[in-house]
């Protein structure tokens, strides 16, 4: 571990860091002298199962490279386990600096075959999953701002292409994604008072998600070529949103692969017309093609 690391001093958690992005990331907050609550349920790739195998490895992990972690086994996607989660890094470090939410898993099917435990899995893993540790860590946040100990807290959420662009095949969790974009606009509105920066990352690497699915633009080259879809290439940019040295940002999306970093630009009013009275049907639907002629053309979704 580094001597003097951007995240001396914090305490982080990730979730879902005993497999893939999260444990890159927690192996790069501890090299950045990070101490880490290593959370993860250790389930299949569809969320089925449980282990605490994964998370204590990790753990293992940063232990023998020097550094300082705890395992925690909590579903993040309920009230107890994100409470418990919170408490860990209180009860086990002193504190809490930084959340990473980035557990999940995935059930793909075509809107037309996708059943409703399907919906509600993936809903609840990504969407839930990520509200409920953040309302935890905020209370935690709020009460020491309160307590005049204001936080330099971050949230850094997870994510996607799907999210941001749509993914055939994923609409529940290209619906999950998008909605963890607009929480991270509302927390980061919310939580700036107490002293926290709220942030989102889309990334791409290869894990158990991708690299079957996409496993020609996955693959590890051979030799020593750069090894563009290792996810350690994701973790620097969560470890820096995640450190104090990103104070000055909040609210923003990044997209995070390989070599490249890209700011998303979201949503934002393109050509518009006001008539100032109702429209009739025929006339809005005329001004609507007029405007969509005058538009940027949309981003095409995945896998259309
Ligand atoms: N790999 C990619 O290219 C990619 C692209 C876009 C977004 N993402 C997102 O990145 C995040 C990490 O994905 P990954 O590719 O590393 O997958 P992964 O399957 O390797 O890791 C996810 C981990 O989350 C854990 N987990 C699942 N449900 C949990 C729960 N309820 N509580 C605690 N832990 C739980 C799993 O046990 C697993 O270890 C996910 O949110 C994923 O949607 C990944």
């Amino acid at each position: 571990m580094t001597e003097a690391g951007i995240c001396e001093g914090r305490v982080a958690v990730v979730t879902g860091a005993g497999r893939g992005l999260g444990r890159a990331h927690a192996l790069a907050f501890a090299a950045e002298g990070a101490r880490v609550v290593v959370n993860d349920l250790g389930v299949g790739l569809d969320g089925a199962g449980g282990s605490a195998g994964p998370a204590q490895q990790v753990v293992d992990e940063i232990r023998a490279l020097g550094g300082e972690a705890v395992a925690n086994g909590d579903d993040i996607a309920t009230t107890a386990g994100a409470a418990s989660l919170v408490a860990t890094a209180i009860d086990t470090f002193g504190r809490l600096d930084t959340l990473v939410n980035n557990a999940g898993f995935l059930r793909d099917r075509m809107l037309v075959n996708l059943d409703e435990d399907d919906w509600d899995a993936v809903m609840r893993v990504h969407l839930k999953g990520h509200f409920l540790p953040l309302k935890h860590a905020a209370a935690y946040w709020r009460a020491e701002a309160k307590a005049g100990r204001t936080p330099d807290a971050r949230v850094v959420n997870t994510s996607s292409g799907a999210g941001l662009l749509g993914s055939v095949g994923q609409g529940n969790y290209s619906a999950a994604k998008a909605g963890i974009i607009g929480l991270t606009l509302v927390a980061s509105a919310e939580m700036a008072r107490y002293g926290v920066r709220v942030n989102a990352i889309a990334p791409a690497a290869r894990t158990r998600m991708t690299e079957r699915a996409f496993a020609d633009t996955m693959a590890a080259p051979g030799g020593d070529a750069f090894d563009a879809m290792a996810p350690e290439n994701v973790s620097p940019l969560v470890v820096w949103l995640g450190s104090a040295a990103s104070a000055a940002v909040t609210g923003r999306v990044f997209e995070t692969e390989a070599g490249r970093i890209t700011v998303m630009e979201g949503w934002r009013p393109g050509p518009t017309a006001d008539k100032g009275a109702r429209w009739t049907p025929a006339e809005a639907g005329e001004t609507a093609l007029k405007l969509l002629a005058d538009s940027e053309p949309p981003q095409p979704v995945y896998g259309a």
